[in-house]
């Protein structure tokens, strides 16, 4: 696939209209941090790698706006621009993480203006490369754990759409082909946005890589059946207790666990958010009408009949079999001892 989000070379945020796939691939192109933001907001780009990225970038155009200002006038105009940036969407822990790292940065304030801008560009062009190096390192230690043959069965989007390139989830499956194993994928569609019909579909279409689409509700008989191998989903926020990832993940998690198949999630470091517990973490909510609504269009459901749109779920330890992170494959328990501070 190509690039979710780049950094262009006349300074402008550049990325994939997620909002329009898989019937149309187009870029949106901002140079201003209040637009990254509502693209954030409204999906026009999302998963928790690539949203972290885009708000990294949306801190790099705001320095860019502000660098003729006074020291106090810049700070205090960052500090909204960052405040804006992290209101956008409450659960996944790589916006809050890519906005912090930028922000390090910004503490040590140098004299010139300039020069910190060029930093903070700089450190954010850094970050949408590292994300592609920690998923290929995903990639490699996720495919030692698929066979020859698996069937995987995904979640949701986490794949190269999810983050800059090459995905989470997705990049054991896209290594183990690379080394020359025959793997292919199960998509649930994913209500209520469809990110794995619209989505996962389109970028392992696009990459060749043979995929079937399934309602939410088939995954459970699937498994029963002995038509999935392995679970393999991405996360927004890895707490000490659970993993939170796209509604509907703990209904696949417990089906998994039934049917002995294996449930892993692939994890870039930044996910961890290992001082929180389930009770620190805010699930987001969204629009009702996505869920009353097919793609906010036709209506499905009676007009004043009230729906329930939370957007994420809680999968705790005792369901996962390992955490997939750049630096290799753990149990829940082993993967707090290494990380946890
Ligand atoms: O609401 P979304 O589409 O941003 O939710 C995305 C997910 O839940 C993904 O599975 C998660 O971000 C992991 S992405 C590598």
């Amino acid at each position: 696939m190509i690039p979710t989000i780049e950094w262009t070379e006349d300074n402008k945020v550049k990325m994939i209209d997620q909002t329009v796939l898989p019937h149309e691939l187009k870029f949106l192109e901002f140079t201003d941090y209040r637009d990254v933001a509502t693209s954030i907001k409204v999906m026009n780009i999302r998963g928790a790698p690539a949203i972290g990225v885009a708000a990294a970038f949306g801190m790099a155009l705001a320095t860019i706006e502000f660098k003729s200002l006074s020291k106090d006038k810049f700070l205090s105009s960052m500090k909204e621009a960052a405040e804006i940036i992290k209101n956008t969407r409450p659960t996944a822990s790589n916006l809050f993480w890519a906005v912090d790292r930028v922000w390090r940065i910004i503490k040590d304030f140098p004299d010139n203006p300039q020069t910190l801008s060029d930093l903070v560009v700089e450190e954010a062009k850094i970050m949408a490369q590292e994300d592609i190096t920690v998923n290929k390192n995903i990639g490699k230690n996720g495919a030692k754990l698929l066979n020859d043959g698996d069937v995987v069965l995904t979640h949701c989007n986490a794949g190269s759409l999810a983050t800059v390139q090459y995905g989470t989830a997705l990049a054991p499956v896209r290594a183990a082909i690379e080394d020359g194993k025959k793997i292919s994928v199960i998509a649930d569609e994913t209500r209520p946005r469809l990110q794995g019909a619209r989505l996962t579909a389109y970028e392992l279409q696009y990459d060749k890589i043979p995929v079937k689409v399934i309602s939410d509700t088939s995954s459970g008989l699937l498994m029963r059946l002995g038509k999935v191998d392995k679970v393999i989903v991405g996360t927004d926020r890895v707490s000490s207790d659970a993993v939170f990832n796209k509604i509907g993940t703990y209904l696949v998690a417990l089906a998994a666990k039934d049917n002995d198949i294996p449930f892993y999630v692939a994890a870039p470091t930044s996910t961890l958010s290992l001082q929180d517990t389930v009770d620190d973490v805010t699930i987001e909510q969204r629009d009702a009408t996505e869920v009353s609504n097919v793609l906010g269009k036709v209506r499905i459901v009676p007009e004043g009949v009230e729906c329930l749109n939370y957007a994420f779920d809680i999968t705790p330890f005792r369901l996962v079999s390992g955490i997939i992170t750049e630096d290799g494959v753990f149990t829940p328990e082993e993967m707090l001892s290494k990380y946890k501070k």
